[in-house]
C-alpha cells in the first residue's frame, strides 16, 4: 500500500498579507473555492493504492485541519501534532514510523499541503511509475523542468536511466545561489525538486538512520512519549526539540546515493510567491489576474485580490496589490520575493 503524509506545517510568509501565522499558505483558499490542504486530499482520491493519508502540522492548526478534511468526508488515518516546527526531516521521520506502524513496510508518499498541480492524471501516474523504482529501495523525487533560476528550490541533475521513466540522481543540491541556478538551467541537466517524494518506509528510516542518527533518535523518542487526545498524536516536546531542525533536502537528498527522480509534467508550481499565483491564475483580456471586488482601467499583467473593499487601479502594470481587512500589500511583480523579509521584519517589531 501507499500512505501518503500529508505536510501541513509551513508558514507561507512570502503570500502574506493572505497568509498569516494563524492562518498559513496551506490553510487558505488561494486559487480554488477549496483551501490547499483540500485539493492536497482530493488529488488523492482516484489513487486506488492509497489508504488514507497521516497528516502532520502543528498543534494551534490542528482543529482548522481537522475540519477541513471532515468537510470533504476524508477521515485520516491520524493528525500528528507538532509542538514546534522542525522542518521537514524530523516530520517526515515521525510520518514515517507512525505509518510503519500501521502497516507492513509501506511506501510513503510524502506531499506538501501547499502545491498547485493542473493535470491530477499526469501526477497519479507519475506516483504509480516511481511506486515500481521505491520498492527497489529508491528514495524518488519528482523533478520538475525549470523554467529558470529560481533560487528557493531543490536542483536535481539526471543521471543514467534506471527504466524506461526514472532517471537516478547524479547530484541534488537545495537551493543553490543564483550564479549556480543559471548554469544548472543553460545545461539542460538539471530539474526542479518539486518537493514530493515516495519510498519505502524502511529505505528513509534506514537512511535517516544512517545519515542523521541524531534527528532519528529523538524523533523516535517524541512518538514514544506521544499523548493521543482525541483524532490526534501529540509529539513530546523535550523529544521533539531535542532533534535538530533541517529539512529532508539537506539532510537526506543532497547526501544519499539512494536517490532517482521521475520527471513530472503536471503543470505543478509550488504557489510560492503572488507572481507564482499570478502566473497560474486565469487571465482577463489585460492578462489581469483579479479576484474580487475590482475595478481597473488600463491595468495589465497585473495580480488584484480585494477581500473586504473595492479596490480600483488605473494604470498600473506588471503589479500585485492585495487587500484584506487589516492590511494591504502593493508590490511590483518582479519584487515579491522580498515579501518574506517585510514579514520577517514585522516579527521583530511586534
Ligand atoms: N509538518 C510540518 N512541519 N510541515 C512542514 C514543516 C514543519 O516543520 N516545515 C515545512 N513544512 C511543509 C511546508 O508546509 C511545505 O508544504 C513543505 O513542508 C516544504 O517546506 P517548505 O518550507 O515550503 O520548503 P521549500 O519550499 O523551502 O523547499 C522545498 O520545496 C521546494 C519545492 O517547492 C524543498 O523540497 C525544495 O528542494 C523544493 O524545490
Ligand atoms: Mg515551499
Amino acid at each position: 500500500v501507499i500512505v501518503p503524509i500529508i505536510l501541513a506545517g509551513g508558514s507561507g510568509s512570502r503570500l502574506w498579507p493572505l497568509s498569516r501565522q494563524l492562518y498559513p499558505k496551506q490553510l487558505i483558499a488561494l486559487n480554488s473555492s477549496r483551501t490547499m490542504l483540500q485539493e492536497t486530499a482530493l488529488r488523492l482520491a482516484n489513487l486506488s493504492e492509497a489508504v488514507s493519508p497521516i497528516v502532520i502540522c502543528n498543534d494551534d492548526h490542528r482543529f482548522m485541519v481537522a475540519e477541513q478534511l471532515r468537510q470533504l468526508n476524508i477521515c485520516p488515518e491520524t493528525i500528528l501534532l507538532e509542538p514546534e516546527g522542525r522542518n521537514t526531516a524530523p516530520a517526515i521521520a515521525v510520518c514515517a514510523m507512525e505509518a510503519a506502524s500501521r502497516h507492513n513496510d509501506p511506501l510513503i508518499l510524502v506531499l506538501p499541503a501547499d502545491h498547485f498541480i493542473a493535470d491530477t492524471q499526469a501526477f497519479l501516474s507519475a506516483v504509480r511509475e516511481g511506486a515500481g523504482e521505491a520498492e527497489k529501495d529508491r528514495l524518488i523525487t519528482f523533478g520538475i523542468v525549470p523554467d529558470g533560476p529560481e533560487t528557493g528550490y531543490g536542483y536535481i541533475q539526471k543521471g543514467v536511466p534506471l527504466s524506461s521513466c526514472a532517471f537516478a540522481i547524479e547530484r541534488f543540491v537545495e537551493k543553490p545561489d543564483l550564479e549556480t541556478a543559471t548554469s544548472y538551467v543553460a545545461s539542460g541537466n538539471y530539474f526542479w525538486n518539486s518537493g514530493m517524494f515516495l519510498f519505502k518506509a524502511s529505505t528513509i528510516l534506514e537512511e535517516l538512520r544512517t545519515l542523521v542518527p541524531e534527528i532519528l533518535s529523538n524523533c523516535e523518542a517524541a512518538r514514544r512519549k506521544a499523548a493521543t487526545d482525541l483524532d490526534f498524536i501529540r509529539l513530546d516536546g523535550p523529544s521533539f526539540h531535542a532533534s535538530p531542525s533541517d529539512s529532508i533536502d539537506y539532510a537526506v537528498m543532497e547526501k544519499t546515493q539512494k536517490g532517482a527522480m521521475i520527471p513530472l509534467k503536471a503543470g505543478w508550481s509550488d504557489l510560492g510567491s503572488w507572481e507564482a499565483l499570478w502566473q497560474v491564475g486565469e487571465k482577463d483580456l489585460q492578462s489581469n489576474v483579479i479576484h474580487g471586488d475590482v475595478l481597473t482601467h488600463d491595468v495589465r499583467n497585473s495580480f488584484l485580490h480585494a477581500e473586504s473593499r473595492l479596490v480600483a487601479a488605473v494604470g498600473l502594470e506588471n503589479h500585485i496589490v492585495v487587500e484584506t481587512p487589516d492590511a494591504v500589500l502593493v508590490s511590483p511583480r518582479d519584487r515579491v520575493q522580498d515579501v518574506r523579509k517585510m514579514v520577517d521584519y514585522m516579527r521583530l517589531i511586534g
